[in-house]
């Protein structure tokens, strides 16, 4: 088994490109087992779409239930858009589903959201992340402030004795300084391996030799 976890420092930053990008260099596959903000009129704009259509798959609504169980509507933290709906997600099952997952090739686990985004009143996705205890590619942005974010977010998922085997600087909207100059800091402050990504690239055999 072999399996990442994409976590980010926060919500759209770039977890699903850079996962569905590392799915076809690396002929792997995915899962995204928590989505919030799910349109069942619209099942192809998703998060789970875009990973099934990387994998080769259609996006029914059949593959979608079975790599995303836990969709809820409303586009907001998990604990809070479960809530809207009179649910709530069971740490224990959800953990326990991902495990099962990534059991055979290589898997790429989609979390939600940025490392501490609450999945229950009590648990965040750290809490998830350390139950299953994959390495963690850290996924983050190359906007003014993003330092800061991405040294917190690697530096509480460390706390936890989590492994995170890749940083990833996606190019943000807007970057104040070149791109590798961002993932110099990261890498001089962290230790971590860091690759950049730019905008709209296709090419991800460098974030998927890092991976190998
Ligand atoms: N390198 C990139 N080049 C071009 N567009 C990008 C890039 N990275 C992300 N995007 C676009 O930015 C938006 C947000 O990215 P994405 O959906 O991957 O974020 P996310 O971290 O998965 O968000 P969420 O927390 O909702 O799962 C999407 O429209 C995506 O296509
Ligand atoms: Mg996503």
């Amino acid at each position: 088994m072999t399996g990442f976890f994409v976590t980010a420092t926060g919500t759209d930053i770039g977890k699903t490109y850079i996962t569905a990008g590392l799915v076809k260099a690396m002929r792997a596959k995915a899962i995204k087992p928590v989505v919030s903000g799910f349109d069942g009129a619209q099942p192809h704009a998703g998060d789970a779409a875009a990973l099934l259509e990387a994998m080769g798959e259609a996006p029914t609504l059949e593959n979608i239930a079975r790599i995303a169980p836990w969709r809820f509507a409303a586009p907001l933290s998990p604990d809070m858009a479960a809530a809207r709906e009179g649910r709530a997600i069971d740490l224990a099952e959800l953990a326990t589903f991902t495990r099962q997952n990534v059991k055979d090739g290589l898997v790429f686990v989609e979390g939600v959201g940025g490392v501490m985004v609450p999945l229950t009143d009590k648990h965040t996705t750290l809490d998830w992340m350390a139950e299953v205890q994959l390495p963690l590619i850290l996924v983050t942005g190359s906007y003014l402030g993003t330092l800061s974010h991405t040294l917190t977010a690697g530096d509480v998922a460390q706390r936890r004795g989590l492994k995170i085997a890749l940083v990833v600087v996606n190019e943000s909207a807007e970057s104040p300084v070149p791109l590798a100059e961002t993932c110099d800091v990261i890498a001089r402050h962290t230790g971590l391996p860091c690759v950049t990504l730019a905008r709209g690239a296709s090419d991800f055999s460098q974030i998927a030799a890092k991976l190998a």
